[in-house]
């Protein structure tokens, strides 16, 4: 509420008086299924207890004028007739991406005056773009009474990732930051977007560590990744590896380069490990999850070589501290970033204190810890 508060007289001081309509989205921690989104398989992320925040107002013609609060105050404005890209990675072209896609699935609003400000690390691989495009959306929905429902919000921010910044990501970001549900998981079918929620026992912490390695070469080794998929789906001439079983993989393995079929077998076996891991999250199976998400990580080193050094670091001294009382691996693209591992909470503490001095004494990097909650999604 304080932040809220202060917030607003930033808005006030920007922007003048008059009424401000505050949205917000969340990041997302991925529990177990990587790189399967764009292979229309299935993922188990949940929302987290980190935001981005819209503060807006209606303008009386075509202008966005946008302030993000936590880059230096950066100021941006542009006309929604005209949106144009700008240098790539600014964060402007998130809002600009975002509000083309809008227009052009037939919504109608005119401009705005907008402020940004958030909580979840950049550059961490906790989705902060996707909540940024999120709360852009459900602003512009609270402000313009827009009828958006939680899957079109994601469909259209994945759209304007794909199509205005640059990046082939699927869905998983995008659904999870709209229609997280507290204290819960989501198993998401990215093929059909069914999903359903699983209970995170009382019990059990979801701790983020952040090996404060900023993710390098993210978008276009991530591009090359979903080629190298759409390769091997096209040799069996299937719409998506989804449609692909493990047996068939194995028996073609000859007719297929070796990166080809050790990313597809990462794909193939990610998926019957992510269903596996939504039952043994709600038959409270810890030491289920923790067999689950090694094998994930070793997959996602080995297979799809999406890991770095840093990275194995911290799941080997996790996993070395609590054996199967605790799941851990790498969570997101990959490329540095963050470390996802579930535990009971009360051996979060004294984990917590291991986990930073051994990797700090064996990197010299500081690493960083989150202690997270499920949440609430932008549009649930
Ligand atoms: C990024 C993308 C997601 C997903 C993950 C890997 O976060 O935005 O769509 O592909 O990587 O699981």
């Amino acid at each position: 509420m304080q932040v809220n508060q202060s917030l607003k007289n930033k808005f006030i001081q920007l922007y003048g008086e008059g009424e401000v309509v505050i949205s917000s989205a969340p990041g997302r921690v991925n529990i177990i299924g990587d790189h399967t989104d764009y292979n229309e398989g299935f993922v188990l992320p949940a929302a987290i207890n980190f935001n981005t925040r819209v503060l807006a107002r209606k303008r009386n013609d075509n202008y966005i004028n946008v302030v993000a609060l936590d880059i230096n105050n950066e100021q941006v404005s542009f006309e929604l007739t005209n949106i144009e890209s700008g240098e790539d990675g600014t964060w402007s072209n998130y809002v600009k991406g975002t509000l083309l896609v809008l227009k052009s699935a037939g919504f109608q609003f005119d401009g705005a005056d907008l402020l940004i400000s958030g909580d979840i690390p950049q550059g961490a691989g906790l989705s902060s773009s996707a909540a940024f495009e999120i709360a852009i959306l459900k602003s512009f929905c609270e402000l313009y009474k827009l009828d958006l429902t939680g899957i079109q919000a994601a469909q259209l921010g994945q759209k304007a990732e794909n199509e205005f910044v640059g990046c082939q990501c699927g869905i998983m970001d995008q659904l999870i930051s709209a229609l997280g549900q507290e204290r819960h998981a989501m198993l998401l079918d990215c093929r059909d977007l069914s999903y359903k929620y699983a209970n995170i026992p009382e019990n059990l912490a979801i701790m983020i560590i952040d090996s404060k390695v900023k993710r390098q070469l993210v978008d276009s080794e991530y591009n090359i990744r979903r080629e190298q998929c759409e390769k091997v789906a096209k040799h069996f001439s299937k719409p998506s590896l989804r449609e692909v079983s493990l047996q068939e993989l194995e028996q073609n393995r000859s007719l297929l380069d070796d990166v080809l079929f050790r990313r597809a077998k990462h794909v193939i076996t990610e998926n019957q490990r992510t269903l596996a891991a939504y039952d043994a999250l709600n038959d409270e199976n810890l030491a289920l999850m923790s067999k689950l998400m090694m094998q994930s990580h070793l997959s996602l080193k080995n297979d799809f070589e999406v890991s770095t050094s840093e990275i194995d670091k911290l799941v080997e001294i996790v996993a070395t501290e609590l054996g199967e009382k605790v799941g851990v691996r790498m969570t997101g693209g990959g490329f540095g970033g963050c470390v996802v591992a579930v535990l009971p909470k009360e051996r979060a503490e004294v984990l917590a204190k291991k986990v930073l001095d051994k990797y700090l004494s064996e990197t010299r990097i500081t690493a960083q810890i989150h202690l997270c909650t499920a949440e609430q999604g932008a549009f649930f």
